[in-house]
């Protein structure tokens, strides 16, 4: 169930490390063409924090999101099992889920773990990955029964 909270001390040492990871990475992102600043990380379930920011380019497809910049950090260094991940950017107002591509990317690891995602006042909002993914397409999907 979704779950709102402030400040960042309300939340454990390493849920901290992690949101404000998320918060600080905003500011590498590489976006000159939205000048959307967007910070991600993830905290693996052997406690480890990795995160990354958005990256755009000139050839505007190939522009990745911060979430899966994240997620491939943490994935290239061979983590497979994840706790949470938080996400931040710079709108005031509501708080920002991240994209389909990237719900999509994160549930391929299970539908039980927390998004975070985070205000520029550092107040959070608490989901699980399933909650955002409805009906969701797993690799458990792939080893249901299917018509031969
Ligand atoms: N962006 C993310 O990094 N994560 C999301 O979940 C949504 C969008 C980035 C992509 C692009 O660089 C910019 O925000 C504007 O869409």
């Amino acid at each position: 169930m979704a779950m709102e909270g402030k400040p960042f001390d309300a939340l454990d040492e390493k849920l901290q490390e992690l949101v404000n990871a998320a918060f600080d990475m905003k500011g590498c992102a590489y976006c000159p063409y939205s000048n959307f600043h967007v910070g991600c990380a993830v905290l693996t379930e052997s406690g480890e924090v990795y995160a990354g920011c958005n990256v755009e380019n000139a050839s505007y497809g190939l522009s990745i999101c911060a979430e899966r910049v994240a997620m491939t950090n943490a994935l290239s260094k061979g983590h497979r099992k994840f706790r949470a991940a938080a996400v931040s950017c710079d709108v005031v107002d509501t708080f920002k889920g991240p994209c389909g591509a990237c719900r999509q990317f994160f549930i391929e690891f299970g539908l039980d773990w927390d998004l975070y995602m985070v205000k520029p006042d550092k107040t959070w909002m608490k989901m699980q990955m399933g909650e955002l993914v409805p009906l969701p397409f797993t690799p458990a999907s792939l080893q249901e029964e299917r018509v031969k």
